[in-house]
């Protein structure tokens, strides 16, 4: 059937099969190996059963939004209203990423709605960046936004070392066709995504690392600094260096 639909399933020497779905999301066991389904380059993958994630790396943006929603790499696919893809321009120059939806973002479908995405919107504000994907703001002052994580984890605990492996070719795809001149991680899962740190913050901020080549700032994470106050001082000399590093960069 699958080689009907295009489609070859690829595992790895010695992979168990896909684990069985589990009864509550929060108690799903993380899969040792997972398969991958390699579809034809461009094509829309089918919807995949748990455990298995399409090959997304030659995908166009609807295909990897649709990707994305029909997502059930892991046991957060039971318990979301919907995927929260990205949102922004597609010519964004800048890229911010965070952790992952919470209840707001899981029920609106967009990332950062809630208190933390109001702090976001702020101090991007202040150094006249927007979400906004209107032609009248330029593309060196739009910023498009993601998560690590596109589903939202039950009661907003901590991403799971897993589900972070499995959501990561989405967003190194959505990187890939962003081709931002700037990253801004927010936060320890942000970080640990892309960087592979479990450093603390207050180690990595201040300078400029690369993802795929493309400049990295890491910064607090908006709902920390909510918690936080003395941090956002600290926050904005982040984003200071990211604006200036974004400005070299164009
Ligand atoms: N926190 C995040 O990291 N992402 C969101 O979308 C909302 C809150």
């Amino acid at each position: 059937m699958l080689d009907a639909m295009g489609l070859r399933l690829w595992s790895p020497a010695g992979a168990a099969a896909a684990p069985a779905p589990a009864a509550s999301p929060a108690a799903a066991p993380a899969p040792a190996s997972v398969p991958v389904l390699v579809t034809a380059p461009g094509a829309v993958p089918a919807p995949a059963t748990l455990g298995a994630r399409p090959d997304v790396s030659a995908l166009g943006w609807p295909a990897l939004r649709e990707a994305v929603a029909g997502c059930r790499a892991c046991g957060l696919c039971a318990g979301r209203t919907q995927t929260v893809f990205g949102t922004g321009s597609e010519q964004a120059q800048w890229m911010v990423v965070g952790e992952a939806p919470g209840e707001q973002e899981d029920r609106q479908g967009e990332p950062f709605v809630g208190p933390a995405g109001q702090l976001l919107d702020r101090m991007l504000a202040a150094l006249e960046l927007t979400r906004a994907a209107e032609a009248a703001v330029p593309p060196a002052r739009r910023v498009y936004i993601a998560n690590t994580l596109k589903c939202r984890p039950p009661r907003n605990r901590n991403p799971e070392p897993a589900e972070l492996a499995q959501c990561e070719p989405y967003l190194a795809r959505q990187v890939e066709l962003l081709q931002p001149r700037l990253i801004l991680a927010m936060g320890r899962f942000a970080v640990r995504a892309l960087l592979g740190s479990e450093e603390p913050i207050g180690r990595l901020r201040g300078r400029v690392h690369r993802y795929r080549g493309v400049p990295l700032i890491v910064t607090y994470h908006p709902a920390y600094l909510l918690r936080n106050l003395p941090d956002k001082a600290r926050a904005w000399e982040d984003l200071c260096l990211a604006a200036g590093v974004a400005e070299a960069a164009g």
